[in-house]
Parts: structure tokens; sequence; C-alpha cells
């Protein structure tokens, strides 16, 4: 399902150059619950970027679902992640102005899905989240919690194969990080692919499989 092999990706800093990752090889099979770990700057949201199809590689080869996507252009690569990939940001990225409802009924759009179908379908995901007397409140209007939950619902709307989740946990109150825990076991549970990534032992805990990275380099696999 996720294949990399050797990938790098480099930055030019000051007449040098940041090794960001360094000749990371990994294989994420489907179902899989998967937590790379690493500290602050270990190369975690770089690697989550390129395993997100949100940027490439400078070198080496990513297959996703058997396609090689390492040098597609960016269009291309925008199409891919949309149609393969729902995400999770520590600061849930929800649309501030839009209600729970709308913020989950966005991707959809781009689905070509009529926007009767489209609340629909919204307001099934967020029950399905806890979140079905919350559905015209504003991200503002919502515990941290809830919004994530919310985050976690949008992502699902897709039906996206992996479900990719930055430090999904990074700014909640531990109360909030037990639901959105339990929330990604029960995707995984479903059969979705789940690749989270924390500097929280806790959260990597709650894989089956723990990927270490260290200065660029995947240092663990257990
Ligand atoms: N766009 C960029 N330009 C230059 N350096 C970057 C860029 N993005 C990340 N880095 C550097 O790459 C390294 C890894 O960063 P990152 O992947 O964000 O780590 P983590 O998510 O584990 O904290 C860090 O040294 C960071 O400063
Ligand atoms: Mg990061």
């Amino acid at each position: 399902m996720i294949h990399a092999q050797r990938l790098t990706k480099s930055y030019p800093m000051e007449g040098r150059v940041l090794m960001a990752l360094d000749n990371v090889s990994l294989h994420i099979s489907e179902g899989e619950y998967a937590a790379i770990v690493g500290p602050s700057g270990s190369g975690k949201s770089t690697l989550m970027h390129i395993l997100g199809c949100l940027d490439s590689p400078t070198s080496g080869r990513y297959r996703l679902h058997g396609r090689d996507v390492s040098a597609l252009p960016s269009a291309e690569l925008a199409k891919v992640r949309g149609e393969e990939i729902g995400f999770v940001f520590q600061g849930f990225q929800l649309i501030p102005r839009l209600t729970a409802i709308e913020n989950v009924a966005l991707p959809m759009v781009l689905q070509g899905m009529e926007a009767k179908e489209r609340l629909i379908r919204a307001q099934s995901l967020l029950e399905r989240v806890g979140l079905g007397d919350r559905l015209r409140h504003k991200p503002s209007q919502r515990s941290g919690g809830q919004q994530q939950r919310g985050a976690i619902a949008r992502a699902r709307a897709r039906h996206p194969a992996v479900l990719r989740a930055d430090e999904p946990t990074g700014s909640l109150d531990p109360a909030s990080t037990g639901e959105v825990l339990a929330l990604l076991d029960q995707l995984h549970r479903e059969g979705r692919t789940v690749v989270v990534i924390t500097h929280d032992a806790k959260v990597a805990a709650r894989a089956g499989r723990q990927l270490q990275i260290r200065d660029g380099r995947l240092v663990g696999d257990a």
C-alpha cells in the first residue's frame, strides 16, 4: 500500500544542504495502524508530507497503491491526495466561519456531489463521531476535542484509503486526547490504514507498529 524506497528530502540552507530526510525506506500494509515517532525536528512532518502526497522527495521512490507518485507534477499529486488520503492536523485546520456540517461537506464539493446529498452525508459523519448535537456550531464554539472530532469526520468525507494524522492530539487536554485516540482506533478497526505522527509515547503506543525517526533517518521499526 505505502512503499517508500530510499527517500531523501534536502533543503539548501545558507550555503549547505540540510538533510531533513536521509534514505528512509518503509512499507506500510493496507489496514495497518502505524505511528511515526521521534523528537521535534527529526523529520516527521517532512516524511508525512511526502507520504501524504503534499510534497515530493528530492530523491527516492514512493509508490502508493502500486503507483509511483515520487515525481508527479503538483496538479497530479493533488489529485492522488484528494482521492486517497484523509488528513488530520494538530491545529484542526477547520474553516472558522463555517459550521461543523459545512466544514465536513466542503471536500465533497470537489467530488461533484449535490448540496443536499453533501449535507446528509456530512451529518451522518458527524453523528458517527458524536457531534450530532453540534452540527451548526462553528469551530470556535466547540472544544478542542470536538473540533478534532469534526476534523476526523471531514477527513473521512471522501472515503480515503489512508488516514494521516500529524500530532492530532498535540493541542488537546487528556480527556479530548482520549476521544480522538478512540476514534483513530475505530477507523483502524473499520479497515482504514492509519498513520499517525507524534512525539507522544502514549499516542504512539496505540498503534500496532512504531517507526522511530531521528535526524531524518529511520532508526527503529517495532
Ligand atoms: N521548508 C523547509 N526549509 C528548510 N528546512 C526545513 C523545511 N521544512 C523542514 N525543515 C527542516 O527539516 C528538519 C525536519 O523538520 P520536520 O520534518 O518539520 O520535523 P518534525 O516534524 O519531526 O518536528 C528540521 O531541521 C527543519 O528545520
Ligand atoms: Mg512536525
